[in-house]
């Protein structure tokens, strides 16, 4: 048993959907979210960037006294995840192999289509991971950068954000994938609009739900689950600008988003 919190991190607010997923599966789990909005978006950088900035994450909340970290953030689960899992003493849990496990295990004949930023699409990550299960298995990427903008500015259901998902996912309804793996923090928050445009044939796999779940065993394995019954306390911090954060966060994680500290990092 272990009171200390779990930490999470992503480049800004998208990674509130994993949070939120892991307070929803371990409500008796307390949590420190850092949101990197002062650098956010991750995306377009370099793997190299990508990957000093998550190290200077992972070491704020290791000096919190974190007892295991999720990764929240597909860009930086894609490039840093084997650099933090190498430099931490607690366990580090990305959600690349969680949502490709999902993908795999969907099955049949259908293509699986991936959507994430340019930086997760051009690694790689989650084919190579389907592919791990599935050695055969077809995989149909397509990076989306204009979608992390679009959710930023809380447009999950604006008619620009429509035309922009139309333009993005067509070549992937064409190839006539059976299931879609939302391979980025943000697109959970577009759900509804994605579902539309790939048709109600289309399983949209939700790569923070499935780490949830994957969070759930790792900490079972270890003993590290919080003693039952014990308070959990939710922690929220980001590099800059917490009023947007907050305004925009409270509406997909609702109230336990009352305030967040402003951490400017290096
Ligand atoms: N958090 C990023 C991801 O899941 C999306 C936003 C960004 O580009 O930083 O890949």
């Amino acid at each position: 048993m272990n009171r200390s919190p779990i930490g999470i991190f992503d480049s800004g607010i998208g990674g509130l959907t994993v949070a939120r997923a892991i307070f929803e599966q371990l409500p008796g789990e307390s949590t420190i979210y850092f949101g990197d909005t002062a650098r956010v978006p991750y995306g377009p950088k370099s793997a190299e960037t990508v990957r000093r900035y998550s190290l200077e994450i992972l070491r704020w909340l290791l000096d919190q006294r974190v007892k295991a970290v999720v990764i929240a953030c597909n860009t930086s689960t894609a490039h840093a995840l084997e650099t933090l899992q190498a430099e931490s003493p607690v366990p580090v849990i990305g959600v690349i192999e969680p949502g490709a496990a999902a993908a795999a295990a969907v099955g049949g004949e259908r293509p699986i289509g991936v959507i994430g930023t340019a930086g997760t699409i051009a690694s790689g990550a989650y084919a190579k991971a389907i592919r791990r299960t599935v050695p055969d298995a077809r995989v149909e990427q397509r990076a989306c950068p204009l979608f992390v903008p679009l959710v930023e500015e809380g447009w999950f259901e604006h008619p620009a954000a429509d035309l922009i998902a139309r333009e993005y996912l067509g070549p992937l309804a064409a190839a006539g994938v059976g299931a879609l793996v939302l391979g980025c923090t943000h697109y959970p928050l577009l759900k509804p609009l994605l579902q539309r445009v790939m048709g109600p044939g289309v399983r949209l796999i939700d790569s923070g739900e499935e780490t949830a779940r994957v969070v759930a065993s790792a900490l079972r394995e270890r003993s590290l689950q919080a003693p039952e019954g014990a308070p959990a306390t939710h922690r929220f911090a980001v590099s800059d600008d917490e009023a947007r954060f907050r305004q925009v966060g409270v509406r997909f994680i609702g109230d336990r988003l009352a305030r967040a500290e402003v951490v400017p990092l290096a």
